[in-house]
């Protein structure tokens, strides 16, 4: 079992920018589907801009989860908490890589408007419009956004559940300046 006590600062950082980016990301394209073309078009500069952040953060991520090691589960914990838990740890790093793939899929193949990330990197332009694979990968960026929604609700809660029913560390230990070594670990 791993002796670390709490994730250091690179993994903090790493975690909660993605987490607050997700989180806009996630709320943010629910209200981009009903704006009109024109509007819609300089929001997905941001979007699209953004997603590729996320992107590039998490292949940064990854390759430091793949290099150091990290905190394990606590003495309080079961076998099938443990699991859910690792479960939900790497479904997050699997669908955070594939809902930006999906959404650059998507913006190379719209053809009603064109998609370029923060104004410079235009997906548009990577393939001609084709309205069929358009939707296809509209309706799985979609699908896939949902089942993120839920890993983040379902994170949030074991996060408190840990802090305010286990009175773990786990939230600590995750959280900026967070000390650890004061209740049970
Ligand atoms: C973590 C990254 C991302 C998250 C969480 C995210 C989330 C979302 C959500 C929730 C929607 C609304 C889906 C629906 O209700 O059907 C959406 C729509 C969309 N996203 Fe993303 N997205 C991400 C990355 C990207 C990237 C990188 C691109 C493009 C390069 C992109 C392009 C789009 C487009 C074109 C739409 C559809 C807008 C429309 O209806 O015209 N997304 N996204």
């Amino acid at each position: 079992m791993s002796e670390i006590a709490k994730y250091g600062a690179t993994a903090k950082w790493l975690h909660w920018l993605i987490g607050i980016m997700v989180i806009i990301m996630l709320l943010g394209g629910q209200t981009l589907e009903s704006l009109p073309l024109s509007e819609r078009q300089q929001i997905i500069m941001v979007h699209s801009g953004l997603g590729t952040l996320v992107l590039l953060l998490m292949i940064v991520r990854w390759y430091w989860r793949m290099n150091h090691e990290v905190p394990g589960p606590t003495s309080a914990m079961g076998p099938l908490q443990i699991r859910l838990s690792s479960w939900m740890h790497w479904g997050f790093y699997v669908l955070l890589v594939l809902q930006p793939v999906l959404g650059i899929g998507q913006a190379m193949f719209i053809a009603d408007y064109e998609v370029v990330a923060f104004g410079v990197i235009n997906y548009s332009g990577l393939a001609a419009g084709n309205a069929e694979l358009a939707r296809v990968f509209h309706v799985m960026h979609g699908l896939n956004a949902l089942v993120i929604s839920a890993l983040v609700i379902g994170h949030i809660g074991a996060g408190l559940y840990h802090h305010f029913v286990q009175k773990d560390d786990v939230l600590r230990r995750m959280w900026p300046g967070g000390k650890v070594g004061q209740r049970s670990s």
